[in-house]
């Protein structure tokens, strides 16, 4: 019409009639709008393209700066612990009662931040799909003694009882540190949510091909309604306790992570009366 030229479109369509061409349908569409739309289009679909790579390097730079910087807070930590040990022990020299009862608090705090820093490394390993199990034969009885010993000083500060119902189990296949990590994990939740004088029985037992540990509690029990999502990630039962008792709801997601990678699986049981946590872990993976 104004002498430019367009962009057009033909489609044609021929009418059978009596098995003859009687008639044949054209449409003719300017499509220069279309293609300048589809031009449009493209260059969004390369500018998304370019953020995803973007982010994708930014998560990487940030897993990679979590995983040092752990690493960097555990070495300290960890010889902070071990004077403390030293000096606690009388390795060193006499102390008095008061001192030992303050040495005993340092190491209390020790390893609550060694804790939450393994749960940290443990989770910026999950999300980088870099946990790779380790799987050797591991003894159930050895890990959950070790675990036993390094707690102590929580369960002792808080005067609970810890009952051992484990004859002596077959060993299984996995990886013992990410293991101990997960028992480690529903040991600790045991004792927080635990008030004094309270008791804590850990029960394993060999069912068939499998093993299963139970980890009972007398302490403050999580509401019916909430127990579909204490394993979610960051989860807290309750937002008042977790002002109370602290931790950032990271313990059982791991847990659960490492169970299943075992093939094994995890639930938990509550009332009024406290709650149990039950893992089964195949013998054999
Ligand atoms: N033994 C327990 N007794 C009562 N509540 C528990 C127990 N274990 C876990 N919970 C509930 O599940 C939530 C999630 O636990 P967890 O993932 O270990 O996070 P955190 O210990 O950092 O709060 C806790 O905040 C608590 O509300
Ligand atoms: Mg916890």
């Amino acid at each position: 019409k104004d002498g430019k030229s367009k962009l057009g479109e033909i489609k044609v369509k021929p009418v059978n009639y009596d098995d003859k061409i009687t008639e044949v349908y054209s449409i003719i569409r300017d499509i220069t709008e279309k293609n300048r739309l589809e031009q449009k289009l493209a260059e969004y679909h390369e500018q998304i393209e370019q953020s995803y790579e973007d982010l994708k390097e930014a998560h990487r730079a940030k897993t990679e700066f979590t995983s040092n910087i752990t690493h960097e807070l555990l070495t300290p930590l960890t010889s902070i612990k071990g004077y403390t040990e030293l000096i606690n022990d009388k390795m060193i020299g006499d102390i008095n009662d008061d001192q030992k009862e303050k040495l005993q608090i340092i190491l209390r705090n020790t390893d609550r931040l060694i804790g939450l820093i393994r749960n940290l490394l443990t989770v910026t390993e999950l999300e980088n799909n870099r946990l790779e199990l380790q799987i050797k034969s591991v003894s159930i009885n050895g890990t959950i003694k070790k675990i036993l010993q390094d707690i102590q000083p929580q369960s002792e500060g808080k005067k609970l009882s810890i009952i051992q119902n484990i004859p002596p189990l077959p060993e299984i296949c996995g990886d013992e540190e990410r293991l101990g990590r997960a028992i480690t994990n529903l040991i600790i939740n045991a004792i927080k949510f635990t008030p004094e004088k309270g008791k804590i029985t850990i029960t394993a037992v060999e069912e068939g091909d499998s093993i299963k540990i139970s980890i009972n509690d007398t302490g403050t029990g999580i509401p019916v309604d909430r127990l579909p999502f204490i394993f979610d990630r960051f989860y807290q039962a309750d937002s008042t306790t977790s002002r109370k008792y602290g931790g950032v709801g990271l313990g059982l997601s791991i847990t659960k992570e490492i169970i299943e990678m075992h093939n094994g699986i995890i639930w938990a049981e509550s009332d009024e009366n406290g709650s149990t946590f039950n893992i089964v872990l195949p013998k054999q993976n």
